[in-house]
């Protein structure tokens, strides 16, 4: 086996060509961004849903539009304090945030990550096509989109050059067929070979060495677990890889340890695609919850829209489907019978609870 190469995303350069995905509501902080910065790959902070659980939300301030309003705040000032927390624990390492395009308070969440010392931002769920605006006072914050398909790549790249004169530093190319969390494809589209890596990945870096004539380092995430899947990536023309689920099982992973031995728990065949609220699909753990969305009756809710906290949400809107942030808030605290536990295809073949050094070295060793 040969040893992996360094990854470069704009003037950063981990010893390690790994990123760590964004994974939402507390599952990705400082605890296990810093842990994989310090172990020479690049640590995310996922920016959503980090005030619901914070000193600064009050979930019972009865006006919805001020509580919307202290949500955003609450937000603000949690991502502050995570990455200061990350920057004590990793004063040298890669560390970025996540922000959803499907987020309400996403301008305000990408300003935040990169005044208080992001060194990257990495942006999906929708197209960031104001990204570069919103950064634009610090021009030394690396940007990249997440895309699930070429075609999304280049209206991207086209938007930014023309309005921004300026270019992604990386971009993440999401398998919707394999990925957890919320997929960058509609239902019906989902296990189309057209979203494998081995078609969008060629045809990506065809369309920027050919047209743009740039060598953009893409990096590949979803349904990757092992050495053997980086090194498929890498021969693909990947310059690096984003890996979400199995960073759960690390003892530094933020969530509720019940969270973690659930997803030690699980079996491949657990793994099942969900529709949420936000209008796409998503991929989770089966369990009670999960059984009731699939058999399309997650319980019409009476409980009012709690923070409207997306853009787009048939339960705010309709009272269809069911609250994403409280389910996945539940599952987070170490409710995974009645919440919403997120999980690529490859959920289920963790063995056990590592600190992340030693799942990083199994990763990387040659
Ligand atoms: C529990 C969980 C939460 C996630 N939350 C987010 C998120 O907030 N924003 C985002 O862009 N992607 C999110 N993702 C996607 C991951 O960042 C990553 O790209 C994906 O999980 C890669 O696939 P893998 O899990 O098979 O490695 C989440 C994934 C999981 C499993």
């Amino acid at each position: 086996m040969t040893s992996l190469p360094t990854l470069t995303i704009g003037q950063y350069t981990a010893r390690h060509p790994i990123i760590q995905g964004g994974m939402g509501i507390r599952i990705s902080g400082a605890g296990l961004a810093a842990a994989v910065a310090n172990a020479g790959g690049i640590g995310i902070i996922s920016a959503i849903g980090l005030g619901m659980r914070s000193a600064y939300f009050d979930p019972h301030e009865p006006s919805p539009k001020k509580r919307h309003e202290n949500f955003l705040e609450a937000n603000r000032l949690a991502l502050i304090d995570e990455l200061q927390k990350a920057r004590a624990l990793s004063p040298h390492g890669i560390i970025g945030v996540n922000v959803m395009v499907a987020a309400h308070g996403y301008e305000l969440l990408v300003k935040t990550a990169v005044q208080n010392g992001a060194n990257l931002v990495i942006s999906g769920a929708g197209l960031p096509l104001k990204l570069p605006a919103y950064t634009a006072d610090v021009p030394t914050a690396a940007l990249l989109p997440i895309v699930s398909s070429a075609r999304t790549a280049k209206i991207i790249c086209q938007k930014w050059q023309r309005q921004y004169g300026r270019l992604p530093d990386a971009i993440v190319v999401e398998n919707p067929n394999s990925a957890g969390g919320h997929l960058g494809a509609k239902r019906q589209e989902l296990d189309s070979p057209d979203l494998e890596a081995e078609q969008v990945l060629p045809e990506l870096i065809a369309y920027l060495h050919n047209e743009l004539q740039q060598d953009i380092p893409l990096i590949a995430a979803g349904g990757i677990w092992d050495r053997a899947d980086i090194d498929r990536m890498l021969a693909l023309g990947a310059r690096g890889v984003q890996i979400g689920t199995r960073f759960i099982t690390t003892e530094e992973c933020d969530v509720d340890r019940r969270y973690k031995e659930f997803h030690l728990q699980a079996k491949p065949e657990d793994v099942v695609v969900v529709s949420s609220p936000v209008g796409l699909p998503g991929r989770a753990l089966k369990n009670p919850f999960v059984e009731k969305v699939l058999a399309g009756n997650p319980s019409k809710s009476k409980e009012p829209c709690l923070v409207n906290c997306l853009k787009v949400c048939k339960f705010r809107d309709s009272r269809d489907t069911y609250c994403i942030l409280r389910a996945l808030d539940r599952a987070a605290q170490g409710d995974v019978e009645t919440g919403l536990v997120f999980a690529g295809s490859h959920a289920g073949q963790a063995e056990k609870i590592l600190p992340v050094a030693e799942l990083m070295a199994e990763l990387t060793l040659s």
